[in-house]
């Protein structure tokens, strides 16, 4: 949302993505300068980057192959096979099949909404909500955390318990008011069904790819739920959940 950009300054996420930026392209940079060391393996001549340096070396491409293009090669192909893949990821058809998973999701958009405030919104006629008069143009916040926290809907509401999810017709679509991460009616996030697509099969291949374990000394109570305040909910300490590769 272009509107919204300059968010992006303010919270430091455009710095983040330009240091992230600036760390790939010297890993791939690196990657480069291994193949063109004179003393490199033999078996780098035959890899991607070995061939791509190649044909650069031997200007057999039909324009003017540079670093840059065989640093964007290298992404795009690192995108595809982490989209295909070789059929050892997750898709979304295996989703389905994995409702332990979903509930996890719903319950984690319930104690955690990205936006725990929602979208402001602005009243267009005078009305009475609970006894309490609003008048027209006034300006609407949502309080979507308290509401996924309100003990007159939700048992144990502090509580992470997913088994709540299961079996159960609450959805977070919008037709059910005690849960509405993505808000509800006409002005309901558009996004909902791309967004939770991309968070359960997201979830489900780093927990298919990656064995994960608590740094020694750390019980699972002393896991840090604290949150930052602000338009969304980072986390305000980092994680500390080393990730081991199963096929390592
Ligand atoms: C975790 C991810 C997301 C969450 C939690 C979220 C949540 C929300 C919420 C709470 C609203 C306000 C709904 C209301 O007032 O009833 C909203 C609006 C909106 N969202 Fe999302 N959203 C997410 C991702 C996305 C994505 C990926 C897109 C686009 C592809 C998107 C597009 C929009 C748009 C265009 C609106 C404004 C709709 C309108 O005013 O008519 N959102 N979102």
């Amino acid at each position: 949302m272009p509107s919204i950009g300059w968010l992006d300054s303010l919270n430091g996420m455009r710095s983040r993505l330009e240091r992230t930026c600036s760390k790939l392209d010297s890993f791939l940079q690196e990657l480069i300068d291994e193949h063109l060391n004179p003393n490199r393996p033999e078996s780098m001549n035959g890899d991607i980057v070995g061939i791509m340096l190649q044909l650069r070396q031997e200007q057999s491409t039909s324009f003017d192959l540079t670093q840059d293009h065989i640093k964007a090669m290298l992404m795009a192909q690192a995108e595809i096979r982490g989209a295909v893949g070789n059929k050892d990821i997750v898709n979304e058809d295996d989703i389905q099949k994995l409702p332990c998973l979903k509930a996890i999701v719903k319950e984690t958009f319930r104690l955690y909404p990205s936006a725990p405030l929602s979208v402001p919104r602005q009243t267009l006629a005078n009305c009475i909500i609970n006894g309490h008069e609003i008048q027209s143009n006034s300006i609407v916040y949502t309080n979507v955390w308290g509401i996924g926290r309100d003990p007159e809907y939700w048992e144990n509401p502090n509580e992470f318990l997913p088994e709540r999810c299961l079996n159960s017709s609450v959805d977070m679509k919008g037709k059910d008011f005690q849960l509405i991460p993505f808000g509800a009616g006409r002005r309901g996030c558009p996004g909902y069904s791309l967004v939770l697509a991309m968070v359960e099969v997201g979830l489900a291949n780093l927990l298919y790819s990656f064995d994960w374990e608590l740094r020694f000394g750390i019980k699972k109570d002393d896991i840090d739920t604290q949150v930052l305040p602000g338009l969304t909910m980072p986390n305000k300490n980092d994680l500390p959940l080393p990730a081991k590769n199963v096929y390592a």
